[in-house]
């Protein structure tokens, strides 16, 4: 199994590109499902996820076409509508399948994601939703099984804000007999990027980006070319590393847009941030400032950058307060940090962390894929060297992580 080895103590410098969101690309490669005819899409990120979307899609008989950062996918007759265990218990978001299915065929079998390493996540606003539309959905053997003859446009409120589930009913009501509202969606800029493709497809769809999304439901969609928005997460990750070892770093074919929070918070640990067209600046400054965040779904702290301020606070000057309010269980970075010197208490959701100074190297183990990106982070700024395990984790969301990061001054190397 790889691991990487960073050799601490560069700051990180230059200019690195940021690729296409994984976020957006998941659901926006699910979409093609919605129609007969090819869809194109660009920018698409060269990561484990999306290959093994690619391949869920191809076992269903889609037709893939790969060249580079650009996708071709035209699901005009599918064979085997049904996304089995193999495939979902590596990826969650295989479940982004189940809305398109019911709605252009009728009948969907997707095996039911289980526990995941940062908490339980359950998909049952997805199914609620699907039965509102009027699908007879039954779990049988691990298997959630969605059959209908066409669904129903329907008033849709979901408990939590969930990603996933406002695309995967957004999704199904584009192709369901009359108008649906979603109401308490999610206002993810991922959202959005999916809404605008669907439109593009012939959707007809108004509110994304609010939490009340309507879909008036049409017969069916067409072809279309669409390029996925930068990776917000990425973007934030390097800002993080660049912070974290004093750096100054220039990152294009990105933006500020979708990252005023984080922006914030790096504002407030004293770095200076500047935006210019497409891309951002980060310079760090002597000594970084302790800053306390409390995730929660758009507009405020995304919970995929928490892990990362995590480390960043490790070795700023403070006492930072950390909340996690999304998930259960995603604070295993912390144990793995305290391994490199970091001081952190735990209580509950809440994490205590004490800027401690330096950091030093160790031997430590990847757990989830943000998890993943603070050890890197750590790592960077730690004294000697650390190596960390199990980072096929960071393989399924950082495109060209060791090459990106060697660019801007650091030292990593894939060992196996
Ligand atoms: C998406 C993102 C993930 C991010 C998360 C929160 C993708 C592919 N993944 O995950 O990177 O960390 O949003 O921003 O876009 N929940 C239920 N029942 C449901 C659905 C969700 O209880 O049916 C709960 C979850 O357990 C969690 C919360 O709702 O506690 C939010 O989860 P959700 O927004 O659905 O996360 P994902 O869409 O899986």
């Amino acid at each position: 199994m790889d691991k990487l080895l960073i050799e601490g103590g560069y700051a990180l410098n230059g200019e690195a590109a940021i690729s296409g969101a994984k976020n957006a690309a998941l659901p926006l490669l699910c979409a093609a499902l919605l129609t007969r005819e090819p869809v194109t899409f660009h920018n698409v990120p060269a990561l484990n996820d999306i290959a093994t979307m690619l391949k869920l899609l191809a076992q269903m008989g889609v037709k893939v076409e790969q060249d580079g950062e650009r996708v071709t996918l035209q699901a005009d007759a599918l064979d085997n509508p049904v996304a089995t265990y193999e495939m979902v218990k590596t990826m969650r978001a295989s479940i982004l399948v189940l809305g398109p299915l019911v709605a252009r065929f009728g009948d969907a079998k997707v095996s039911l994601p289980g526990g995941c390493a940062i908490g339980a996540r359950p998909v049952d606003q997805h199914i609620k939703g699907l039965q509102a539309m009027g699908a007879e959905v039954t779990v049988e053997h691990g298997y959630v099984h969605a059959k209908v003859p066409k669904l129903k446009g329907a008033r849709l409120f979901t408990d939590m804000v969930t990603v996933t589930g406002t695309e995967n009913l957004m999704m199904a009501a584009c192709l369901a007999d009359g108008d649906t509202v979603i109401e308490n969606a999610a206002r993810e800029p991922e959202v959005v990027d999916l809404a605008n493709c669907l439109v593009a497809m012939g959707a007809q769809i108004s509110g994304a980006g609010t939490d009340v999304i309507r879909i008036r439901g049409v017969t069916s969609l067409h072809g279309a070319t669409h390029s996925i928005m930068p990776d917000r997460i990425e973007t934030g990750t390097y800002l993080c590393a660049a912070a974290a070892t004093g750096g100054n770093i220039r990152l294009t074919r990105t933006s500020t847009s979708y990252l005023d929070v984080v922006i914030d918070k790096l504002l407030d640990a004293g770095c200076d941030v500047m935006q210019e067209r497409d891309a951002i600046r980060l310079k760090a400054p002597a000594k970084l400032k302790a800053v306390s965040i409390r995730t929660a779904p758009y507009p405020a702290f995304p919970t995929d950058m928490q892990a990362q301020f995590m480390a960043i606070n490790a070795v700023a000057e403070g006492t930072a307060v950390i909340r996690e309010t999304i998930f259960e269980n995603r604070f295993m970075h912390a144990v793995e940090l305290t391994r490199l010197g970091a001081k952190i208490a735990i209580d509950g959701n809440t994490a205590i962390v004490t800027g401690n100074g330096p950091l030093q190297g160790a031997t430590v183990m990847a757990t989830d894929l943000r998890a993943s990106a603070s050890l890197v982070i750590a790592g960077l700024v730690a004294q000697g060297e650390t190596l960390i395990e199990r980072i096929y984790h960071l393989d399924r969301g950082y495109e060209k992580l060791e090459q990106k990061l060697n660019a801007l001054g650091a030292r990593v190397k894939r060992v196996n």
